[in-house]
């Protein structure tokens, strides 16, 4: 929807409930036009929470000594897969920190052996991986690919994400090649990052458009003490910081979906850490059509610390499963079938479709 960078900057300044109420309307009517009733819900399999960067917000950086790292076996992961399966998910997602002990083989095997023998879409969310790994890994049967490229700010991004002496870190400059590579394409950004400022913000959401995005991804940054972001007040020293706020999740989640209407937006795990009660039905009533519910063995997920006090660390998979099945009946949506591809996606396939 073309929304000009004034437009979108006004309403992330917005204060007024009642005007606020029709950015949520607005959203909400697009919701439901273009992505329908069905909340699709996504397995997430946190696979490995080992990583080789040093991305200052992230719990999981290399440097964070503090953290007992643990990569699941594929035995492991198949049983979460299978869970996905029984629960009725059609999706699963594989997430982990820049693991280099993933490798370009091991995790082609771990991705045919999922697409033959369940009817599940794969989502891979492992980082920025060499161009032979996600060339592999599409060639395998992965369908999507997420990949938050944080802030269009490049020198925040820059400070955020340290270069090693091997690589330059550019994600905003992956996401095209992803795509052409046949992969669906998520990404997003994390909101209230220390130096973010509301023109950042803005030219953001923006991105999400010229990207031509399937699926978007936002939340709001949530200091990590055990990195160089999560020092208190930090974001307090910086000009026209936007806030990591719940009310700010919301704007960004209405926005996106308004720049595309036809992509698949989750209510995130952070924004529910925020307002555990209601923020994952906000979410969905202001945007959102998607969630993903966590399968990661319970012994495992406190230990994928990106932030601290993560939401459902504490809960089983048949727990977050009962719960996100009465929070989706309550709010009058339906649970999705089958597989969820983004309506972008098929609809840059067939554009005759709406
Ligand atoms: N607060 C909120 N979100 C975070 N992420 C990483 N660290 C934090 C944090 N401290 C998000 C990033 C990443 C995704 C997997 O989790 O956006 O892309
Ligand atoms: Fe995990 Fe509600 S989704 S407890």
């Amino acid at each position: 929807m073309p929304l000009s960078f004034t437009e979108i900057l006004s309403w992330l300044r917005e204060q007024d409930a009642s005007r606020l109420d029709q950015l949520w309307q607005a959203a909400d009517r697009l919701r439901k036009r273009y992505a329908g009733d069905e909340v699709h819900l996504r397995g997430l399999v946190e696979i490995s929470n080992y990583c080789s960067s040093r991305c200052a917000y992230c719990g999981l950086r290399v440097s964070n000594a503090a953290l007992t790292r643990y990569r699941l076996s594929e035995d492991e992961i198949m049983a979460c897969v299978r869970q996905a399966v029984d629960f009725g998910y059609g999706t699963v997602v594989l997430q982990a920190g820049e693991d280099p002990g993933l490798t370009r083989e091991w995790v082609a095997g771990l991705v045919r052996r999922i697409k033959s023998e369940t009817p599940l879409a794969v989502t891979l969310s492992l980082g920025e991986r060499s161009e032979q790994e996600l060339l592999d890994w599409r060639a395998a049967g992965a369908d999507r690919y997420l990949l938050r490229f944080e802030t269009s700010n490049r020198p925040l991004y820059d400070r955020i994400h340290p270069s090693s002496p091997s690589r330059v870190s550019d994600r905003l400059g992956l996401l095209p090649r992803l795509r052409e590579m046949g992969y669906e394409i998520g990404s997003g950004v994390m909101i209230g990052i220390p130096g973010q400022s509301y023109e950042d913000l803005a030219r953001d959401i923006q991105w999400f458009g010229e990207l031509d995005l399937d699926m978007i991804g936002v939340g709001p940054f949530l200091p990590h003490p055990a990195t160089p972001l999560g020092a208190p007040g930090l974001a307090d020293t910086f000009d026209d910081q936007v806030p990591g706020s719940e009310l700010m999740t919301y704007k960004v989640i209405a926005l996106a979906r308004l720049v595309c209407p036809r992509a698949n937006i989750p209510s995130t795990t952070a924004l529910a850490t925020l307002n555990r009660a209601r923020g994952r039905e906000l979410g969905l009533a202001r945007g959102a059509n998607v969630v993903m519910p966590n399968l990661t063995p319970p012994e495992y997920r406190a230990l994928y610390e990106i932030y601290p006090d993560k939401a459902c660390v504490r809960e089983t998979s048949d727990a977050c499963h009962t719960c996100l099945g009465v929070r989706i009946a309550a709010i009058d949506r339906r649970v999705g079938q089958g597989r969820g591809d983004s309506p972008n996606a098929i609809h840059r396939q067939t554009p005759t479709t709406t």
